[in-house]
């Protein structure tokens, strides 16, 4: 069968391309603008009891991606989800709600939503499966975001397909708080394995809290005579088979938070958070 080619609907949005020559003919740098408040994010006050509104401070994730992959490798783009789960990042670290942790993210992609955890949190653990030069990517991407990066940061192989982890891997998941993913959701079986390799984080002490960004992508049935989500629906099912055998707050987060990052934040962009306790043995 052949295999499509899928191009990110990001870059047709906004001009993210630089010039800049990039290691790997047929990939493109760009650049991913985002704005953090100067000092602290609270209203200040000069002497005459004038607010002081310092401007926001521009920085930039400088990325090298692909521009289309087939879609075993749509990890070498960068997608929609990524800034939405970098915003609530940033939402979350001036909040004081990174400090401290260590943060594994899932299906990493190039590695930009982990870089934007590396700001604020005490480790960063990036995953993705070893397929595609896809680890190099982000380790090259981290080089290029050094200066951004506050946190211990380490790139590791992570595949949802796999049962069996080594000792290293299961080392870092014991001492991750937060999990985070975006847009993994987005064909069954890779959802299938997502949701089990979550199932088999959650289900570790200490408890964890795992945020997942996905993108609602639908399609025209004739069997509905509608459009559904269809990958959407299947996430829903199995995170709904597997929550009733665990003690897991799942619950769907409204995606209010300020914008930091410059993208379209469409409606069908969802944020969920689910929270673990303690297991006793
Ligand atoms: C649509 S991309 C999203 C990438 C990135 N998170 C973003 O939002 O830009 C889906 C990601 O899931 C990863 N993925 C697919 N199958 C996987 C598997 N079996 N194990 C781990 N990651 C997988 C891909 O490599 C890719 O990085």
């Amino acid at each position: 069968m052949p295999e499509y080619t899928v191009t990110s609907e990001i870059y047709g949005e906004y001009d993210y391309k630089t010039g800049m020559k990039p290691s790997r003919e047929g990939n493109v740098i760009s650049e991913f603008p985002f704005l953090l408040p100067k000092g602290n994010d609270k209203a200040q006050f000069d002497e005459d009891s004038d607010l002081d509104i310092e401007r926001p401070q521009r920085n930039v994730i400088k990325i090298e991606h692909s521009s289309k992959t087939n879609i075993s490798l749509v990890g070498l783009q960068v997608w929609r989800g990524a800034f939405l789960l970098g915003d609530l990042l940033i939402h979350l670290g001036l909040n004081g709600g990174l400090s401290g942790k260590t943060v594994l993210e899932l299906g990493a992609g190039t590695g930009l939503t982990s870089f934007v955890a590396a700001i604020y949190a005490k480790k960063v653990v990036c995953t993705d499966i070893d397929l595609g030069g896809i680890l190099e990517l982000i380790k090259l991407n981290a080089k290029y975001n050094s200066k951004l990066i506050k946190s211990q940061f380490k790139v590791m192989p992570l595949d949802f397909t796999s049962t069996d982890w080594n000792v290293s891997l299961l080392d870092e998941i014991k001492r991750t708080d937060v999990i985070i993913a975006s847009d993994v959701i987005y064909d069954d079986d890779v959802t299938a394995a997502f949701i089990s390799t979550i199932q088999k984080i959650l289900n570790t002490n200490p408890p964890k809290t795992i945020y997942i960004v996905l993108e609602k992508r639908y399609v025209f049935t004739i069997e509905h005579m509608d459009s559904v989500a269809p990958c959407y629906e299947t996430f829903l099912a199995l995170l709904d088979k597997v929550k009733i055998h665990s003690n897991w707050i799942v619950e769907q987060l409204p995606t209010d938070f300020p914008k930091y990052f410059t993208y379209d934040r469409v409606k069908d962009l969802v944020l969920w958070k689910i929270t673990s306790k303690e297991i006793s043995c």
